[in-house]
């Protein structure tokens, strides 16, 4: 940064300096003010005062590590019940009381969307988890090899870093997924398993990935490796189904690819089925391996209630369920309306919501396999929708198909989103419309905390015309 820049600052780079924390930031930080400066510090927590050192600067914030805590208010700092907390990046607000979490949740949100023309009843308060402990009920650990012992480590990142922790226990996932991994350590060491290393291109296993029906018990293990030639495959998959009854399947994810996607795009099954069965509001869900499905079980069935509550349906309606996944919402709305069209890119996913269709006896969901993007003016033009519901990946809606739904005449949009910035942007392009194009007002917003002891938000957007 140049000299000039930095004068204005009054803090240079290195120094160390005390400060009071007022309130949670969106990522790993708490923020307070030095000399009327914003300054993000890692890991703190409202009414801390720190001695803090700073360890970047930009010409309108700064960050800073705390070096010490001078003081703290014991209604916002707690000891972290998890033991690697302080490095793990897995999580950011355990040293918080959960109600305190929910609190600054709150304040997040609604200064997220300020910039929007609402009034401030329009905002509920959000809606807390049903569990805030082993709520998770899917894991994917990165692993690495341990050169000196043939150990692999399994865990997550620290925060924006390449270390991985190893983790033994994580106290916001589903407690079988520790006993899983330990025997996914344990019997990889024995039959010399080895951790693929980007740097040297040796090794072969990517990522232990676990997922758990929590109302139905199956557990399926997928390891992600550089291709399909795991040694002795047979006898580490009998070895560890015969440990543990709950795993109804282990597979192979494919994945030869040189960015941080988690998985490829070829499965193939080892042993046993390449899916697990969950039930949500008495609803029978298929999903395979590597198909989305909401992480907070629970939770997930108040999320799905909350949006057939807001959006007081006759049953009459045509409603689209755009990025509709393993069918999770499609499904569940279907005896709320006369006929749902559900859109999802992933083949895989269309095929488990098909089955689901089928195992449920629901025959008023028509599944369309493609992106949102290209198929949403079809949909609209082919079914007449009034209603529809977003429910994009964190990037949010591309623009033609918040541009396309302004210029149908669509009633109701229910949009659920876990990114504060790409709903805002979305929210703007569907109230205002753009040219002559008819714009929407918000309605409702409803936050829902699918992510207890983290930063992440939910929202649940209710839009009318
Ligand atoms: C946040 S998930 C929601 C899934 C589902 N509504 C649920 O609650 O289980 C987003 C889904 O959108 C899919 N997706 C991402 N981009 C897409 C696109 N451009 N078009 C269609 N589907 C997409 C993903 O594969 C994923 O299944």
């Amino acid at each position: 940064m140049a000299k000039e820049t930095l004068k204005s600052i009054p803090l240079s780079e290195n120094q160390t300096f005390e400060i009071e924390i007022t309130s949670m930031a969106y990522d790993n930080s708490a923020v307070g003010r030095y000399k009327d400066f914003v300054v993000f510090v890692d890991r703190a927590a409202p009414g801390d005062k720190v001695l803090a050192q700073a360890t970047t600067l930009r010409h309108n914030y700064a960050r800073a590590k705390i070096l010490e805590v001078q003081g703290s208010d014991p209604l916002y700092r707690i000891e972290a019940k998890c033991k690697v907390f302080k490095v793990c990046g897995g999580c950011q607000w355990q040293h918080l009381p959960y109600e305190k979490q929910l609190e600054q949740k709150n304040i997040l949100i609604a200064d997220f969307l300020k910039t929007l023309n609402i009034s401030s009843d329009q905002i509920k308060p959000i809606i807390p988890s049903p569990d805030i402990w082993n709520y998770r009920n899917k894991v994917q650990y990165p692993v690495r090899t341990i050169q000196e012992t043939g150990r692999l480590k399994a865990g997550y990142f620290e925060w924006h870093s390449n270390e991985l922790v190893n983790i033994k226990h994580c106290p916001i996932q589903n407690n079988l997924f520790d006993e899983i991994i330990e025997a996914v350590r344990n019997i990889a060491e024995k039959y010399k398993i080895i951790a693929y290393d980007s740097s040297t291109k040796k090794g072969w296993l990517r990522h232990i990935c676990v997922r758990l029906g929590i109302n139905t018990g199956e557990a399926l293990l997928t390891l992600v490796g550089v291709d399909l030639g795991l040694s002795n495959s047979q006898m580490f998959v009998s070895e560890l189904m015969g440990k543990f009854p709950q795993l109804v399947g282990v597979c192979i994810n494919v994945n030869n690819q040189t960015t941080n996607v988690i998985y490829g795009n070829k499965t193939e099954v080892l042993k046993g089925k390449g899916y697990i069965n969950e039930i949500v509001n008495g609803i029978k869900f298929k999903i395979s391996a590597t198909s989305f499905f909401q992480v907070n079980t629970l939770q997930t069935e108040k999320l799905l209630s909350t949006i057939s509550d807001l959006l007081q349906l006759s049953g009459e309606e045509v409603l689209v369920d755009a990025y509709c996944g393993v069918g999770l919402i499609s499904l569940y709305m279907a005896k709320f309306v006369k006929k749902v069209i559900g859109i999802e890119e992933i083949k895989q996913s269309i095929e488990d919501a098909k089955t689901s269709l089928q195992e449920n006896n629901i025959n008023n969901v028509i599944l369309i396999n493609g992106k949102v993007e290209n198929k949403i003016q079809q949909g609209i033009e082919t079914y007449k929708p009034e209603v529809i519901i977003l429910d994009p990946p964190r990037g949010g809606c591309a623009k033609n198909i918040l541009n396309t739904i302004c210029d149908s005449d669509v009633r109701k949009i229910i949009y659920v989103s876990c990114n504060p910035s790409t709903l805002i942007r979305d929210l703007n392009i569907l109230c205002l419309g753009e040219s002559n194009q008819r714009g929407f007002s918000i309605k409702t917003i409803q936050p829902i905390d699918m992510f207890p002891h983290s930063y992440h938000t939910e929202c649940i957007v209710l839009l009318e015309r």
